[in-house]
């Protein structure tokens, strides 16, 4: 069978990433163009700034892709941007983008769901997992726990009610002190602490979903309240605390389900105490999977491998695909 290379665009956030995969496992370049230095200064991402740098970086890294997976733009099969969940005016560079492409060349357009994305990242990691199984979402702008039942069909089984697992990282960052981007310098902060604040946990009766406004706020609080707090042990304990509760969530889910395989994705899947705490689960009988850390916070590689399976299913989008910011899974 004749391999199939997909050309993934992501430009959600404040990333421009591009990535050519083949078959959809297999990675044969994936550009990340961070713009971290650049919003840095304003304590987290400003839309405006995001969407302009996009259209500054997007040519120059479809051709860094190109050059790096040694291809030629005749080789590609489908272009497969993301066009949801994200900030609208970031996902419209990468959406225009990808439909000029595909309009001059004549090659399909696929549109891919970011989440989707963040799953898939898992598909080039490990080749050997396949559908179904658990995946445990925790990102920037979601957390979900999603039985993913086949390489397109997902169920969300539980989701936040409030704010995402690595909003509350980052504002946690912000409030102590530490600065965007909050998730990687709460993790190593944490690393020279130790969990002895009680912080409180949100879990809701026969619901899966997650709530942590109430976490944060008892960070903001006790920062703003207790003199010579130890940063260190503050951001240990909340870092233990969430990952009780999205850990508690997910065996509810997998004794829910039946399913014993489990897959993280999503930025917070980073978190070193996170993959820790995944990986003790394999005691209990549970194959765990995660990404490569590379590829678990924004890249166009996940986009490009769940663009692939999109495109083997027949999904194709025409020049009316528009940028969804609330795209739901
Ligand atoms: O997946 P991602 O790059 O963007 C979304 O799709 O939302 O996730 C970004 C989030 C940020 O909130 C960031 O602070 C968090 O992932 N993050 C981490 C770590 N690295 C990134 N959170 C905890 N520990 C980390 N090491």
């Amino acid at each position: 069978m004749k391999d199939i290379l997909t050309l993934g665009i992501e430009t959600s956030c404040d990333e421009t990433s591009v990535a050519i995969v083949k078959n959809g496992r297999e990675l044969l370049a994936n550009i990340i163009d961070t713009q971290i230095p650049i919003h840095e200064k304003y304590g987290g991402v400003v839309p405006e700034i995001a969407s302009r740098n996009h259209v500054e970086a997007i040519s120059r890294v479809v051709k860094y892709a190109l050059k790096e997976a040694n291809v030629t733009f005749d080789d590609i099969d489908a272009i497969t941007p993301t066009y949801g969940p994200g900030l609208v005016g970031a996902l419209l560079v990468g959406v225009s983008y990808g439909k000029a492409l595909s309009y001059a060349s004549n090659k399909p357009l696929v549109g891919v769901n970011h989440i989707h994305g963040h799953i898939a990242a898992n598909y080039i990691t490990h080749k050997d997992l396949k559908p179904p199984f658990i995946c445990l979402l925790i990102s920037g702008g979601n957390t979900q726990i999603i039985h993913v039942k086949g390489y397109t069909e997902f169920e969300v089984l539980g989701k936040t009610r409030d704010d995402a697992i690595g909003e509350a990282f980052d504002k946690v960052a912000r409030v102590v002190g530490l600065g965007y981007p909050g998730g990687p310098k709460v993790d190593k902060l944490a690393n020279e602490g130790k969990p002895t604040i009680k912080l409180p946990k949100t879990h809701f009766d026969n619901s899966l979903d997650f709530s942590f406004s109430g976490i944060k706020t008892a960070v903001i609080n006790l920062n703003h309240n207790t003199k010579d707090l130890n940063k260190a042990d503050l951001c240990a304990s909340f870092e233990t605390t969430v990952t009780e509760v999205i850990i508690e969530n997910t065996l509810k889910a997998i004794e829910q389900t039946g399913l014993n395989t489990l897959a993280i994705g999503g930025g917070c899947s980073a978190n070193s105490f996170i993959r820790k705490e995944i990986l003790k689960l394999q005691d209990r009988g549970i194959k765990t999977y995660m990404p490569d850390m590379k590829l678990c916070t924004d890249n166009a590689a996940m986009i490009a491998s769940a663009g692939y399976y999109n495109f083997i299913n027949e999904k194709r989008d025409g020049l009316d695909l528009n940028a969804i910011p609330g795209l739901k899974i």
